[in-house]
């Protein structure tokens, strides 16, 4: 599917944000992991976690997702009303409960999936084979595998330490060994699967992370009983202890925070397309997640947050977005790892904003759904955005006009999102090939966007 877009109408109104996608993806696994029935509201339903639910359903788990018919009142097409109140029902019946499956168990884009499986699958001891699509089998697997391997899992990657992975049972009763581990990155995909393989160890494990990638793995586990370590930081390097379960998870019972990555596309759309101000309800703001809105804050961007709240021991709040200028704002390190998957977004806003954003030690993007530093340059160089692409990253000096023209998704729904967004505020009518890709997060962007006032189509 192609997206055609004619800018230049303001963006208003009001719109609730679906649940995220990185709560969603444990909140599916762990109720699996769980002893008992899980119910899970404002789950997100959307091709990566529809790859997670497909595997955990072939694992022999038992899983619904229902879909509220009436969902979001406002929603024209069908795909908005789908990604909005989905409810995932879960029948988890502990580690022990997991099947070997009949065949591999396809984890189609989502990275997430993969490595999350990973962990979990050689934490009960299952025989598997993990594979996906040609983009997720581009995808390093050896961040993951290398350090199971090392806690006495049988896993091993093909020869470049890429999928299919394939996963050896382990004889009842025996125990994976506990391991000290420095991640030789901040990641909180491979963080998760060592956290899952910790809590079948023979003893305490301990992760040290360069910089403290996002948490919602030990919330969500600590609100289920599992011995998880209070966070510590320490010279911006980041700890957690996981001690061996001793009792079976408990179920997972509750509502998930809106999906700040997804809202982020929103926010910026709001800031730089002229006359924009929009409310969205229902972000999630853990800390760990915040690195964008805190750059955007710093940018003089006219964001307010209001109604805050907890949810499954996840802050989240209301936002009101309104246009304005903004100032050039540069980020590294800590922050990087804070907004990792706004950074297609972020670059939007730094060509809008007056002055030279520096984007440095993000070397990360180029191992996401594409090379995300390259394809983004190449694709705003397209929209005539001067932009210079560096190793780990790239400067942008705004403020600059966006021109319109056709540019590519490469298969990545984040990038696809971001070129919309800069197509909203272009100065002509701008296609997007492959936009169809969005659906891997947010099935409803466009019809939200539309919902909004955007003149957006299918064509
Ligand atoms: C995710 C962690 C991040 C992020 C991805 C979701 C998660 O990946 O890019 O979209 O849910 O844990 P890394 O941990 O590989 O940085």
């Amino acid at each position: 599917m192609d997206i055609l877009i004619d800018p230049g109408r303001p963006l208003r109104g009001e719109i609730m944000i679906p649940g995220d996608k990185s709560l969603s993806h444990r909140a599916a696994l762990f109720a699996a992991l769980a002893s008992g029935e899980s119910r899970v509201e404002n789950f997100l339903s959307a091709g990566v976690t529809h790859s997670l639910i497909g595997a955990l359903v072939n694992l022999g788990i038992p899983c619904e997702l229902e879909v509220d018919p009436g969902g979001d009142k406002g929603s024209a097409t069908k795909e908005g009303r789908e990604n909005q109140h989905s409810t995932l029902i879960v029948r988890g019946a502990g580690f022990d409960g997991i099947r070997p499956p009949a065949g591999p168990l396809g984890c189609g884009n989502s990275g997430t999936t993969m490595r999350f499986l990973a962990g979990a699958l050689a934490a009960a001891g299952i025989a598997a084979i993990l594979d996906g699509s040609d983009g997720l089998r581009r995808r390093p697997m050896d961040r993951v595998v290398d350090p199971l391997r090392e806690m006495g899992a049988p896993i091993q990657a093909s020869s470049d330490g890429r999928a299919p992975l394939i996963l050896s049972g382990r004889p009842a009763g025996s125990k994976l060994q506990a391991i000290n581990y420095r991640l030789p990155m901040a990641s909180a995909q491979v963080k998760t699967a060592l956290i899952l393989a910790a809590l079948r160890a023979d003893g305490p494990s301990c992760f040290i992370e360069p910089h403290r990638s996002r948490d919602h793995t030990e919330r969500m586990l600590r609100s289920l009983g599992a011995g998880i370590s209070a966070p510590e930081e320490e010279g911006g390097e980041a700890r957690v202890r996981v001690s061996p379960l001793t009792s079976d998870l408990t179920p997972l019972i509750g509502r998930l925070a809106g999906d700040l990555s997804s809202a982020a596309f929103l926010i910026v759309a709001a800031l730089i397309v002229p006359g924009s101000e929009i409310v969205i309800r229902g972000v999630g703001l853990n800390p760990t997640r915040t690195g964008l809105l805190d750059a955007l804050i710093a940018m003089g961007a006219s964001i307010q947050i209001f109604n805050r709240g907890s949810q499954l021991d996840e802050p989240y709040g209301d936002l009101r977005v309104r246009y304005g200028e903004l100032q050039a704002q540069s980020i590294a390190g800590p922050q990087v790892v804070r907004m990792i998957d706004e950074i297609p977004i972020f670059a939007v806003a730094a060509a809008r904003a007056e002055g030279r954003s520096d984007v440095r030690q993000a070397q990360e993007l180029r191992l996401k759904e594409s090379d995300r530093i390259s394809a983004l340059c190449q694709e705003l160089k397209s929209m005539d955005v001067r932009v210079s692409e560096k190793p780990d990253g790239f400067a942008i000096t705004g403020p600059q006009p966006i021109c319109g023209g056709e540019v590519q998704a490469h298969a990545d729904h984040r990038l696809a999102m971001a070129l919309t967004v800069a197509g909203l505020a272009a100065r002509s009518p701008t296609r997007i090939q492959g936009a169809g890709i969005t659906s891997e997060s947010y099935p409803g962007f466009f019809n939200a966007l539309q919902r909004l006032g955007a003149n957006i189509r299918s064509v």
